[in-house]
């Protein structure tokens, strides 16, 4: 974990009792504040409002929330329901939730008592932190590699979209993670940063972690990636998942289909980097992904309904951005969409690469991880 930032999520006893604090990313890269969560309620509402996003620490959100509603005494399976429900597309939240539940449930079978169950939940949501955080060094590893094989001669300019990197982490995350071990060697000419609306993932927070490790970077409006691949600028492009279904199909941020079809036309590789918790055999393909579908507002205000959107001569919306549509205008605002495992070059997991992507490749790797 990165020490000398403030930590994405924690567990932490404090003079009321025990929470779940989180740096709320709605308000990055302007400041960084602690959002401070005392019971599930206020958990649920800072996953549903993005404080907390990003598959692999929303795991480990629903996995503190557990632990939280055993310490305060709230009823545990309900807890987990909540939280296994807040957001409907990342698998890892409900993985999450029902790891840390089940640990519960075995306690307090076992007879230890309510405060030593609570206990091994606080233990068993601690355990998911830090695998996660180690799960992230093999994905940095196993994608750099892989690159060095795809693209030989370094000098790498990257195309990513959203954000994967130490925000949506117990360590320094997935795709981003991949490019930062990229660039520490030395091998990173560029990394183009999609803006990813409407929420402005990637501008708000991909160049906020880019910023910080020191890497050449550009943002572009998700719309320029036409022309920048048309131009041969890109020589990768790298993105996360929130769910990969066991045909290996990829559930991502809204946009990530697009740059699929764009790097398959310029023969330009796309590589899809997770966790291998990502995976979800239970979701037999793409189409049986449930995608989010979020408010209308966050389309028809802009950029944010937060402090960029409220200045002085703003239009304020509901949502409390500037309008940017006309009154009433409709909006079409699915979060995440799903790319055909056939546009997908590769799929790096901490416990490594699938390539080809195929039915076969997946369940294999699922079949020899402990994580699946
Ligand atoms: O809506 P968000 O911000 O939670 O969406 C996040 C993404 O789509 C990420 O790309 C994905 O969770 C992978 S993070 C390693």
């Amino acid at each position: 974990m990165a020490d000398e930032c403030v930590p994405v999520i924690r567990y932490k006893e404090l003079p009321e009792g025990p929470a779940v604090v989180l740096l709320d990313q709605t308000r990055l890269p302007a400041e960084e504040v602690e959002l401070v969560c005392t019971d599930v309620p206020a958990l649920v509402d800072a996953i549903r409002s993005l404080a907390v996003r990003g598959a692999p620490v929303l795991g480990i959100a629903g996995g503190y929330g557990v632990a939280l509603a055993a310490a305060r005494g709230f009823d545990v399976a309900d807890a987990a329901e909540q939280l296994a429900h807040a957001r409907p597309t990342a698998v890892n939240l409900a993985y999450g939730a029902r790891r840390v539940e089940a640990a519960y449930r075995a306690a307090v079978r076992s007879g230890v008592g309510e405060a030593h169950a609570a206990a091994r939940a606080l233990a068993e949501a601690r355990a998911l932190h830090q695998e996660d955080a180690e799960a992230s060094d093999r994905i940095a590893e196993y994608g750099s590699a892989l690159l060095s094989e795809l693209v030989p001669g370094g000098g790498l300019r990257i195309l990513t979209h959203c954000n994967t990197g130490r925000l949506v982490s117990g360590g320094e995350g997935t795709a981003l993670a991949v490019v930062k071990a990229v660039h520490r060697a030395g091998e990173l000419r560029r990394l183009w940063v999609g803006e990813t609306r409407p929420l402005l993932q990637g501008a708000r927070l991909t160049a906020y972690e880019a910023a910080e490790a020191g890497m050449a970077y550009s943002v572009l409006a998700d719309g320029a990636a036409g022309s920048l691949f048309a131009a041969g600028e890109v020589d990768a492009v790298l993105v996360g998942a929130d769910r990969i279904a066991a045909d290996g199909s990829v559930a991502n941020k809204v946009g990530t289909y697009a740059l699929a079809v764009l790097a398959g036309h310029h023969g330009v590789p796309f590589v899809v980097v997770a966790p291998v918790t990502t995976i979800d055999p239970d979701t037999e393909s793409g189409s049986g992904i449930e995608v989010e579908q979020r408010a209308a507002h966050e389309v028809t205000e802009g950029p944010w309904a937060g402090p960029m959107g409220t200045g002085p001569g703003a239009g304020v919306g509901p949502g409390g951005g500037s309008a940017v549509t006309p009154v009433g205008a409709h909006a079409y605002n699915p979060a995440f969409d799903v790319t055909p495992s056939a546009l997908v070059t590769a799929v790096v997991t901490d416990e490594g690469v699938v390539s080809p992507v195929t039915s076969g490749g997946i369940a294999e790797l699922c079949s020899t991880s402990p994580g699946r």
